[in-house]
């Protein structure tokens, strides 16, 4: 099937659902992966119905995210349920803490990668940027993902200036010493930070970092439908610098479609006053092709937020 394409003739190859906003732990500068704040939640046969109008309007992946997604008890059954519509790829990024618990009933079901948000490996540290002490349940389950066969494990560490920029080196370390993946993103500030001097105070630069790496890497790629980020391979290990502001390709390559935990259609990461609904269509039990073409009509809303010139 034809992939849907929006009208600057970007393909929407990527559905991206918030399944909740809760979390089971409180990072000062955490983004909530642009969502509201809602508690509404739906459930996992409206995911199930949304993903399968994506499905059939040719969307490939489908990642889940939050807020927290393992808080959801019903995690399992959301991903059985999605593995029935032959997806090419169904991912989760999440905190890890329950990764110990879900990761083999997880692959079991259809999960075929994870990213973890891991910042340091200094329990001191981890406390002071989550605000609890769950350092080594993550690392735990970080480690059974890998031991259950979940390929990539990718460790999301968000560089903070003064905080844990003096543990990249480590991190690369433990990555490359246990089979995982570093991908090493440069912090964005948002609303919710209430710290005037946030970028001033946090912000690490990673313009010396790719250089260090380029003059060490074996190889590097660029992921070109991934806002052309640089992937190196270093002595074994990949590392993948994920710079999310500092970069003009941000929107023209931007493949990706967000559903928002109470059921809205989201087409732009960065904007929150275009949501298209939904949840309440599906309620009232609109055919398939109703819901295809109000799918269709959020995916030609959508535009680019950074203008290229
Ligand atoms: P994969 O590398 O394919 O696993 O995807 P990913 O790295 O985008 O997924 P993940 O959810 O782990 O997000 C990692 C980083 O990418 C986070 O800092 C996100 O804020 C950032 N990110 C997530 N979605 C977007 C987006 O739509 N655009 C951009 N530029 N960055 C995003
Ligand atoms: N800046 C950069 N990345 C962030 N994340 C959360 N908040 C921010 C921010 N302010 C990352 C976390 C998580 C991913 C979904 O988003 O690392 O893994």
């Amino acid at each position: 099937m034809d992939k849907i394409k929006d009208t600057y003739n970007r393909p929407i190859i990527s559905l991206r659902i918030s399944i909740t906003n809760r979390c089971n732990i409180q990072c000062f500068y955490c983004h909530h992966d642009g969502m509201l704040n809602s508690k509404e939640e739906i459930t996992s046969d409206e995911i199930f119905q949304i993903a399968k109008v994506a499905k059939n309007l040719g969307v490939e992946k489908v990642r889940l995210s939050g807020g927290e997604p393992l808080v959801r008890s019903d995690i399992v059954d959301i991903v059985k349920k999605l593995n029935t519509l032959n997806f090419k790829d169904i991912s989760i990024t999440t905190n890890g803490i329950f990764l110990d618990k879900y990761a083999e009933d997880l692959v079991n079901v259809g999960l075929k990668r994870v990213n973890v948000s891991l910042d340091t490996l200094k329990p001191e540290t981890y406390k002071c940027i989550t605000k609890k002490d769950y350092l080594s349940e993550v690392k735990n389950g970080i480690l059974k993902a890998v031991d259950v066969g979940i390929y990539p494990v990718k460790i999301n560490m968000v560089v903070m200036k003064g905080i844990n920029d003096n543990e990249i080196h480590d991190m690369f370390s433990f990555c490359k010493d246990n089979g995982l993946i570093l991908q090493l993103i440069e912090i964005l500030e948002t609303d919710n930070c209430e710290d005037n001097n946030f970028n001033e105070k946090y912000h690490f630069d990673m313009t010396p970092l790719e250089k260090e790496f380029t003059d060490l890497a074996s190889e590097v790629t660029v992921r070109k439908f991934m806002q052309d980020r640089k992937k190196y391979f270093i002595d074994g290990g990949e590392v993948e610098i994920v710079r999310p502001m500092d970069n003009t390709k941000f929107c023209e390559n931007c493949t990706r479609l967000r559903i928002t935990p109470e059921g809205k259609i989201k087409p732009c990461l960065l904007r929150n006053d275009n949501l298209v609904d939904l949840i309440s269509h599906i309620r009232s039990g609109d055919s398939e092709k109703d819901l295809e073409e109000i799918f269709i009509s959020a995916v030609n809303s959508r535009e680019p937020y950074f203008i290229d010139d």
